[in-house]
């Protein structure tokens, strides 16, 4: 019989809807010729919409079932517009769902794909092929919502602990020995801590934790770099990172320079992960300024549904989902603009991954 999933669907703001309901479409036809499961979903309000409309960014009810579901899809969230009487915004969800249910690792494939424009030059598709790895629960961002202000001041404070840096480093080179290429550069596994320990004591405790864990895995290159050098290297040299753990910030920042340079964020799926729970999501935000335009791109908002496939233990669908992403790029299938938007948008990427998807299945 075929195993059935529970799957929380959070379709968010902006280009959420279209997006998720884009990938939703692409599941069905995945699931159908699998055949080997069910995906049942349950949509949820969460978002900027919702705090508008209920003062909280998720609503209650989506909080529970996301605990007790398989797992989750999660649409881009936030407008600038809706905001907290601090000034912060009001649709965010990082602090409710990362750090309320401890999802520590932040997973964020770098990956340059066929016929993408990057804006380092003529490259290869995957001499750019790298996975950062945020720490999600820590960090600066520990800070949300609790940092001091005054009239005249106001401060944040980074918090490291020995577990949060222990288990974040420890996942790095579990995911560099599950991945199956190593770097582009050399094929070695590789993991790069960036951090700023030549300044910050915070920095300097995590990098000593970091080396006496690479230490237990010594099939694994292990090495450091300051976010400064960091930064120019993954514009300079990206072919030479497997994997790049960091930090919670620095990550957040990382993550947007790395995609970048593989034709933006919209080619960026990311997922977060605890000791049991999970999510799925794009990691770009909502883009209200294209919504309902028949721009967006659901590249990184698929992608993030083929790692949830991954997670749920169905390999085999979220192999031939990537492939068939990859296929649909090779075979230049996509009208792309110059700015990363998909002329036609979200319906007319899923008609040829259909396309693609199913002559997948018919060839093999
Ligand atoms: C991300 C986003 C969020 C973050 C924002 C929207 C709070 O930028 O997932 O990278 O900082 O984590
Ligand atoms: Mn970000």
């Amino acid at each position: 019989m075929a195993k059935s999933y529970l799957i929380v669907i959070l379709p968010g703001d902006g280009v959420g809807p279209e997006i998720v309901d884009a990938a939703v479409e692409v599941l069905e036809m995945v699931q159908d010729l699998s055949g080997q499961f069910t995906l049942i979903y349950e949509f949820h309000q969460a978002g900027a919409g919702c705090y508008q409309e209920i003062g909280l960014p998720i609503s209650p009810e989506a909080l529970e079932a996301f605990q007790h579901a398989h797992s989750t899809l999660k649409g881009p969230v936030g407008l600038p517009e809706v905001r907290r009487p601090d000034g912060t915004e009001g649709g965010l969800l990082g602090g409710e769902l990362r750090v309320k249910f401890d999802l520590f690792a932040n997973v964020r494939p770098i990956r340059l794909y066929p016929n993408v424009a990057t804006p380092l030059g003529n490259r290869e598709p995957d001499s750019i092929d790298y996975v950062i790895l945020r720490e999600n629960c820590e960090g600066l961002y520990l800070s949300r919502g609790v940092g001091i202000t005054t009239a005249q001041a106001a401060t944040d404070t980074l918090l490291m602990t020995a577990r949060g840096c222990e288990r974040i480093s420890r996942y790095a080179f579990h995911l560099a020995r599950d991945k199956k290429r190593g770097a582009p550069e050399d094929g070695k596994k590789r993991v790069t801590l960036v951090d700023k320990s030549n300044v910050l004591r915070s920095f300097a405790f995590f990098r000593k934790i970091f080396l006496e864990i690479a230490a237990e895995f010594p099939d694994v290159a292990a090495e450091s770099l300051y976010i400064d050098a960091a930064s120019a290297e993954l514009v300079t040299r990206p072919e030479h990172f497997q994997i790049i753990v960091t930090e919670n910030m620095f990550g957040d920042i990382l993550s947007d320079l790395g995609g970048a340079t593989i034709g933006g964020l919209g080619m960026c799926p990311g997922a977060n992960f605890g000791e049991k729970l999970s999510y799925f999501e794009p990691i770009h935000g909502s883009a209200p300024d294209i919504a309902g335009r028949n721009l967006a791109n659901p590249t990184s908002q698929i992608l993030a549904a083929a790692m949830m496939l991954k997670h749920l233990g169905e390999s085999e669908a979220a192999a031939l989902l990537k492939k068939a992403v990859w296929g649909l790029y090779a075979q230049k299938r996509i009208p792309l603009m110059p700015n990363g938007a998909v002329k036609g948008g979200p319906a007319i990427f899923v008609k040829e991954l259909k396309d693609v998807l199913k002559a997948l299945v018919e060839r093999t």
